[in-house]
């Protein structure tokens, strides 16, 4: 099949398939589990899964926040950008249902690390703290931000870059120098209610 997606996006009528296949497509998706801190000092935790490696000279990431129901930013973006950090946290499959709480929308000035019970752990280089039973989280200090904008010029989106400083890396998940991502089984986004655990792994030489 193939279906032409403006036409979706504009509600045209021809749309193809009843859900949107788009982030089914582009799959899987690692998720970042973004904590930020909020102007009145409460930490903010939440998933995303627009979240990627952008650069490796320095590490950056990136996570990209659509605005919510009320045409309002999502919590993590602003939080990150006013207080100049974040920290991502890595989900394991452990923590599956622990991470899917704290998508939940809430006010600014609650914590959903408190509210779902999550243990947090101190940061080294910045002020958020990991999720304590991560197996690996990475210390970023915001260096962008920048609206995702539509051909027509609109913005439901905002992507926060951000550099690496430190990087918190649970010692059992090292063998040999390397970084056993598989033990980890980290969970990544696929579409609609879908995931997957990345548990095989294979190597390959460059050629
Ligand atoms: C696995 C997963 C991935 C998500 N990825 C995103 C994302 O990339 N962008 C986004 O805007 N919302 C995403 N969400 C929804 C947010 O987590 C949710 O809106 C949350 O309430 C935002 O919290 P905040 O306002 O504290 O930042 C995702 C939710 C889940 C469960």
């Amino acid at each position: 099949m193939y279906y032409d997606s403006q036409e979706r996006f504009s509600g045209g009528g021809k749309g193809g398939l009843p859900y949107n296949p788009f982030k089914a497509l582009v799959a899987p998706r690692p998720i970042g589990w973004i904590s930020t801190i909020a102007p009145d000092g409460n930490v903010n935790l939440a998933p995303y899964s627009y979240f990627q490696a952008v650069a490796d000279q320095p590490d950056i990431v990136m996570f990209s926040a659509a605005l919510d129901m009320k045409d309002a930013q999502k919590d993590s973006a602003p939080n990150a950008v006013d207080c100049g950090e974040f920290v991502c946290s890595i989900v394991p499959y452990a923590l599956r249902e622990a991470m899917n709480e704290t998508s939940r929308a809430l006010p600014r000035s609650t914590s959903e690390a408190d509210q779902a019970g999550i243990e947090m752990a101190p940061s080294k280089r910045v002020a958020p703290p990991r999720v304590a039973a991560a197996p690996a989280a990475l210390e970023c200090a915001v260096v962008e931000s920048r609206r995702v904008l539509h051909r027509g010029g609109e913005h439901r989106y905002t992507m926060v870059f951000g550099e690496v400083l430190g990087i918190y890396i649970d010692d059992q998940y090292i063998t040999d120098g390397r970084v056993d991502t598989a033990a980890m089984k980290v969970i990544t986004r696929m579409g609609y209610d879908e995931y997957a655990v990345t548990e095989n792994k294979f190597s390959m030489k460059r050629p």
